[in-house]
């Protein structure tokens, strides 16, 4: 459903991927992980043609791109209509309610009808458990419920493959949990994930598969007891060490 081939990219001078390849199947849940800098903000925001590589292909449900050839406005649109992207901070419109931060996608892009969008995305928000918030600003809700609005909202776009960011890591550690539970909740409905992120346990419990990233390449992959309790490579290895410190 998703897939990845031979994929660079530069930021000038700079190679952030190194050659990345792929392939994740329909309904698996891909935890990403990895020292600062090693490209895997990147490599999501590759996904969603947010950066554009040198080189390589992607295929997402069957929508394809050849980064070698020139690149079509309408083949980037394309991409982007399978993915939903969750992102660190939860960039909200902070002059919009919950409601109409979720209604706007498929209202202005989509250009979909308000009255039919209006009761889906009070569905989705009482799905991510904010049904009494539907009409709260921004500013009056708490860090992991803006974060849950900002899920709620990709959803509305109906993505074939949701991307996480490090949803969690700007938020207080006794809201992280919410978030998280929210997550698993879609992994348990079968919705194919891409998150990057450094909660081991919930990788551990939802995670089909871990990536270790480094430099710009896939150094080790595998389902997640392996790579945590055995990583085979010397860098995951001690990344891992620091992480469990
Ligand atoms: N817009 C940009 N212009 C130039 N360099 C960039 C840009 N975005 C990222 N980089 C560089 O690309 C490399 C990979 O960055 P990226 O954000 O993907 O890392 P990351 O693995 O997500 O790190 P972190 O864990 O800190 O979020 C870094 O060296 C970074 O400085
Ligand atoms: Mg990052």
């Amino acid at each position: 459903m998703l897939s990845i081939k031979d994929l660079h990219l530069n930021f000038g001078t700079l190679e952030v991927l190194k050659g990345i390849d792929l392939n994740i199947e329909k309904g698996k849940v891909i935890v990403v992980i990895g020292p600062s800098g090693s490209g895997k903000t990147t490599l999501l925001r590759c996904l969603n043609v947010l950066e554009t590589p040198s080189k390589g292909i992607l295929e997402i449900n069957n929508q394809k791109m050849n980064f070698s050839e020139k690149v079509q406005r309408k083949d980037i649109s394309a991409i982007r209509r399978q993915t939903g992207m969750v992102f660190q901070t939860y960039n909200l419109f902070p002059h919009l309610t919950a409601l109409d931060n979720v209604m706007e996608g498929p209202v202005t892009v989509q250009k979909r009808k308000k009255s039919e969008v209006q009761p889906q995305a009070v569905e989705l928000l009482t799905k991510v458990g904010l049904g009494d918030k539907v009409d709260y600003y921004p500013y009056q809700l708490s860090g992991g419920q803006q974060q849950r609005v900002g899920i709620a909202r990709a959803l509305a776009m109906n993505p074939e493959v949701m991307l996480f960011d490090e949803p969690t890591s700007s938020l207080d550690p006794e809201l992280v949990g919410e978030v998280l539970q929210v997550m698993k909740q879609l992994a348990k409905e079968g919705m194919t994930m891409v998150i990057v992120t450094h909660e081991m346990n919930f990788a551990k419990e939802v995670a089909d598969e871990v990536l270790f990233m480094d430099g710009g390449h896939i150094l080790e992959r595998g389902h997640p007891e392996k790579v945590f309790s055995h990583p085979k490579n010397e860098r995951a290895r001690q990344f891992l060490n620091l992480l469990n410190e």
